[in-house]
């Protein structure tokens, strides 16, 4: 992304396919994998939640993935320029929603964020040496209602993410994360195999796999396409972003396959490490946000070495999660520089001050304002539905209808050359009414 940034004139500037891949990746497996997806899964009932995000990411989200990625590298602008170009001038308001949705989401994701940071230091102190599994959920519950020290780890890893942007080294970021999303792959197999052989991990597999059809609500089908989406970085225009980098020559729809797999495979893996966790070591598995914070520890306290895993999982866990806020602010900075031509360090550390702004009521409803609610929501969860599960929904709509309504022909040239392949031929009733009707049905089901 940074290459493209810096060529504007040489757009498609993706050194390689590989290069595509990493960044997408970089965006796409972040917290959504390994602290949202696992307790969304506890708190859905397990089985059928999977079946569901499996089949929701092996059609729309590849789907959408290519369409979004196809659209930046037709335009050969990020979001709210390629809307424009290739749909008029009214699309471009969905391309402002994108970025708004951009900043919602950053100034609540850092908020999280923070908490690795936060767990990192803690190991290193040792104070999560236990797997009482009462024992990590008070130390949990009490560090995030603390009004202080949450907002001290959130304003370092927003603080850490504009360094990033500021400094220009996303490259550097994307090319470490080969490396550290290899370890961190490596690191779940290992405590996946350690919470195997731990007593009564076959009733966690059993929660995960086994589908409960009752669990199915129309809030259940909102909750797993806003996942889905949140997790791939779909409905946020980012990956019209990078595909604006894209060169002719990079097959994009098998691009976009590479990212589905492999953000689907580490969710997957997450949710084998942590469910069989929960029922080992009796934790609650309502426990929502902090199912995550909770349950490891209590594996690490289990192994050889554990304090070196436990440094080693959250330190793992800041990178993905800072690989994926990168890509959040990034587009929010480069739409006030592009678009009223301010200087890109100011903005950004201005950006980053007011998400940070934002974030700071999203910390507090785990404690002080826990109280304040509105449509029975806390801020926090108010800031996660509104972005995972309306706005990227939305704009995952208009993506669908721009391809298969206003740009098809060069869609499908772009993507199959002359040829008119089966696939291809099925995608186009999928972009025109199958996606935005599903989604459409999908999203106003959630909101009644
Ligand atoms: N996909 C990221 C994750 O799962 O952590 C979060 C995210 C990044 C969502 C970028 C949306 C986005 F545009």
């Amino acid at each position: 992304m940074d290459a493209g940034k810096n060529n504007q004139s040489t757009r498609g500037s993706w050194g390689s396919r590989i290069g595509f891949i990493l960044a997408a990746a970089g965006s796409a497996i972040g917290l959504g994998s390994i602290w949202k997806f696992p307790y969304m899964v506890a708190k859905n009932g397990g089985g059928i939640f999977l079946v569901l995000f499996l089949i929701i990411s092996a059609t729309l989200g590849v789907a959408l993935m290519t369409a979004e990625m196809t659209i930046g590298s037709l335009a050969q602008r990020g979001a709210v320029g390629a809307y424009e170009r290739l749909g008029g001038k009214r699309w471009k308001i969905i391309g402002y929603l994108s970025v708004f949705c951009a900043f919602i989401l950053l100034s609540f994701y850092s908020v999280v964020g923070g908490w690795t940071i936060a767990y990192f230091f803690k190991f290193m102190q040792g104070s999560l040496a236990t797997s009482n599994a009462k024992e990590l959920t008070h130390i949990f519950e009490t560090f995030v209602a603390n009004p202080v020290e949450p907002l001290f780890y959130h304003a370092l890893f927003m603080a850490a993410t504009a360094c990033v942007i500021i400094a220009g080294i996303q490259k550097g970021i994307e090319r470490g994360c080969k490396y550290l999303m290899t370890m961190l792959f490596l690191l779940v197999l290992v405590l996946i195999g350690r919470v195997m052989t731990l007593p009564g991990a076959i009733n966690g597999i059993v929660l995960f796999l086994q589908p409960d059809f009752s669990k199915v609500t129309s809030a259940m089908l909102i909750d797993v396409t806003g996942l889905a989406f949140f997790s791939m970085s779909i409905g946020m225009a980012i990956m019209i972003a990078y595909g604006s980098y894209a060169g002719k020559d990079i097959p994009i729809h098998r691009t976009a396959l590479n990212v589905v797999c492999l953000t689907v495979g580490i969710s997957f893996l997450c949710g084998l490490m942590i469910l069989p966790a929960i029922t080992v070591f009796g934790i609650d598995p309502q426990a929502g946000p902090g199912l995550t914070f909770i349950s490891m520890p209590a594996i690490f306290e289990q192994m050889a070495g554990g304090t070196f895993f436990g440094l080693l999982f959250f330190f793992l866990l800041f990178i993905a999660a800072l690989s994926s806020s990168v890509s959040l602010l990034e587009p929010v900075t480069g739409f006030f520089v592009d678009e009223y031509n301010t200087s890109r360090t100011k903005t950004t550390i201005i950006v980053s001050i007011l998400m940070f702004i934002v974030g700071i009521g999203a910390s507090l409803s785990f404690g002080i304002w826990k109280d304040y609610t509105l449509f029975g929501k806390n801020l926090f969860d108010l800031l996660d539905f509104s972005s995972s599960n309306l706005m990227m929904p939305v704009s995952a709509i208009a993506a669908s209808l721009l391809v298969g309504w206003k740009i098809w022909p060069v869609f499908a040239k772009r993507l199959a050359g002359n040829g008119n392949p089966l696939w291809l031929r099925l995608m186009k009733p999928f972009f025109r009414y199958i996606a935005p009707a599903v989604i459409a049905i999908i999203l106003f089901q959630g909101l009644q």
